[in-house]
């Protein structure tokens, strides 16, 4: 990483004034680029429902509520009270859908989940503070669990982390095998399943092979 680098995870106050000043600052609701960006999020898991699914960083909830097309339950977190708010608004009359006040960074919720979104999240940490939530990540994963990390690639001046750093430690994670990843010049996703033997084939997955 370059010395100029912000080196330390960034703190709550640095969203609550982005939202202050913007109530959807990365424009989830209207962008093509987010709205595709969640369509290959959404293609590129490999189960068609999960039982107990886990976004840490869930903004004002716009993944989140395509996520609770495909989830028995979503436990969303946010540092941003804000966000939250928007997204309590949003998310009121969907089923399955849990709002928490959480950073990535604490200590993990005492449960277990069958998926785990890290998406747009990972670079808000410093290195020391990812590696430990992707270890984190596993540790809280059901066997066979899916993992997924979705990140921007261009560089930001005030990240800790570029996409491609965050994505290098999920690969560097001890129990995440990589499933599949889909790549492009700004947007990079990296699906893992978590446990070796698990199959990576969701063609295998089907009996197909
Ligand atoms: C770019 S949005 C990502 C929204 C959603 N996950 C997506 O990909 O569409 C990033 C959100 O992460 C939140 N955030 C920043 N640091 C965080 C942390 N350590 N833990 C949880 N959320 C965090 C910010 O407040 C912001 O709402």
């Amino acid at each position: 990483m370059t010395s100029d680098r912000n080196e330390s995870s960034l703190p709550p106050s640095y969203f609550d004034d982005m939202y202050e000043k913007n109530h959807d600052p990365w424009e989830f609701r209207s962008r093509w680029y987010e709205e595709r960006k969640r369509a290959l999020t959404l293609a590129a898991l490999p189960k068609p429902t999960y039982r107990n699914a886990f976004e840490p960083g869930c903004s004002i909830g716009v993944l989140t509520e395509a996520l609770a097309t495909r989830c028995n339950r979503v436990l969303a977190t946010d540092v941003a009270d804000s966000a939250l708010a928007s997204a309590r608004t949003r998310l009121a009359d969907v089923a399955g859908v849990e709002l928490r006040r959480w950073a990535l960074g604490d200590t993990w919720p005492d449960e277990r989940f069958d998926l785990i979104v890290i998406s747009e999240v990972g670079y808000y940490l410093d290195l020391h503070a990812l590696r430990t939530a992707c270890d984190d990540a596993v540790d809280h994963a059901e066997f066979g669990a899916t993992v997924v990390f979705v990140h921007w690639r261009h560089p930001v001046a005030d990240y800790p982390m570029t996409g491609d750093e965050v994505h290098a430690v999920a690969h560097s994670t001890g129990g995440l095998v990589p499933l599949a990843r889909y790549s492009d010049e700004d947007v990079i996703i990296d699906v893992f399943v978590v446990g070796h033997g698990m199959p990576t084939s969701v063609a295998r997955a089907g009996g197909l092979v």
